[in-house]
């Protein structure tokens, strides 16, 4: 680096100015193996690393001259007023990163007044957190292997008042993360090298794995076999459950156990979108699940203008996959979506910091947005368009 700049040293989230600084303090904060988990992609992380390409060959043109006194974030996600263009991504094993970790997601959200999406595979029972944490919850499902599983899930998620369930639908085979691979010996049995690492981070020890015991796949644990709930090792445990049978025929059997809102997470074309939109679904996740999947994918940024077009607001677009500023938001929007999912960029706020983390990471992110609306000239997020962007 040029002169006497480094990379964030501290300590304290406040004086965290990005995503990339409350990363750096992740990444200290938590074992390798946890945040190996988090960071990886698919094999050669070619998906991982174009997500970031995608956003970095767009730039924005601004209009000038424009009074944007009036500045402001607050817009509408699925029919419902939220107070930014922003939905947390669902997650597995968040209490891996800090104790209470989908509660924590979940209390900042609600404090943003912006969506939670819960994983199936979460480590915190969907019940819990309704009662814990409140605010506008949505339910991830995966399909896995036993039926009854997602049939279960469902059902609850809507007894407790889940206002909308996710279907994502690019785990029908599950990808191969080798990095993450590369920290266990055998399913769920970290290698010496790992272990030695976790005896590096005694507060983590200490909280996360002592005081609170392994974190456990809590919503599903009552139908996996004896030992295979316990979270270590997730994706190697993992890989035998997905089912590869799901279809759009599963849409049926969808709505015979969920009549709430329900969007499809996982497509990334105009014909997937169209059948989305013809089976009744009231929005589309473009998503290539963090680079995790299949690689060499494109970008849903790539997608999203040729989509937005065909989708022509029959139907809610949102979009995720490598969304860690202010400026990737607007560009995201600009380009017909309604909000953006985030992934890493709130979890890198939970490893940094746990509740005030998230917080941290979701204030970050609302002042560069608000902040890139103001240079690019807008008061508000609905005067974004196409016309605010160029490809380099
Ligand atoms: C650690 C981790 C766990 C994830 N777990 C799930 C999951 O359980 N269900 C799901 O639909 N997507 C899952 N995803 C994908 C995210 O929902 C989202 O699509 C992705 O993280 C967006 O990319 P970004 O991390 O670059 O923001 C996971 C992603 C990460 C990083």
């Amino acid at each position: 680096m040029p002169w006497n700049r480094r990379a964030f040293t501290g300590r304290r989230l406040s004086r965290a100015f990005n995503i990339a600084d409350l990363r750096e303090l992740a990444r200290r904060r938590v074992p390798g193996f946890a945040f190996e988990y988090v960071e990886g992609g698919a094999e050669d992380e070619s998906s991982l690393r174009h997500n970031r390409t995608a956003f970095e060959r767009l730039r924005l043109l601004p209009d000038t001259l424009i009074d944007t006194s009036r500045r402001q974030l607050r817009t509408t996600i699925l029919g419902t007023p939220a107070d930014a263009p922003l939905v947390i991504a669902p997650t597995g094993l968040n209490n891996m990163l800090h104790p209470g970790g989908d509660l924590a997601l979940a209390r900042a959200a609600a404090r943003r007044r912006i969506p939670y999406t819960l994983s199936t595979l979460s480590t915190t029972r969907l019940e819990e957190v309704a009662a814990r944490a409140g605010g506008r919850l949505w339910m991830q499902l995966y399909v896995l292997n036993d039926r009854a599983i997602g049939r279960d899930l469902m059902q609850r998620a809507a007894a407790a008042g889940y206002e909308a369930l996710v279907f994502t639908t690019d785990a029908n085979v599950f990808g191969s993360r080798e990095w993450d691979q590369r920290n266990y010996r055998a399913p769920a049995k970290p290698t010496l090298r790992a272990a030695l690492d976790v005896l590096r981070h005694p507060r983590w020890l200490y909280e996360v794995l002592l005081r609170n015991g392994i974190p456990r796949f809590r919503n599903v644990e009552a139908f996996l076999p004896p030992g295979a709930a316990s979270a270590v090792g997730g994706s190697t445990v993992l890989p035998g459950m997905f089912e590869a049978s799901i279809s759009w025929d599963d849409i049926a059997w969808i709505r015979q156990f969920w009549r709430g809102k329900l969007l499809i997470k996982g497509v990334l074309s105009v014909r997937d979108a169209e059948r989305a939109v013809a089976l009744g679904c009231d929005g589309i996740v473009l998503s290539n699940h963090g680079g995790r999947q299949l690689d060499y994918c494109v970008a849903a940024l790539d997608v999203l203008p040729e989509v937005a077009a065909a989708v022509n607001g029959r139907l809610a677009v949102l979009l995720d996959g490598g969304i860690r500023r202010g400026t990737d938001v607007v560009k995201a929007l600009a380009l017909g979506a309604q909000a953006v999912m985030l992934g890493r960029a709130t979890l890198y706020g939970l490893g940094a910091g746990g509740e005030a983390g998230v917080a941290r990471a979701l204030e970050i992110l609302c002042t560069e947005t608000e902040r890139t609306l103001g240079l690019l000239g807008c008061n508000s997020v609905a005067e974004l368009g196409p016309r605010h962007i160029r490809r380099d």
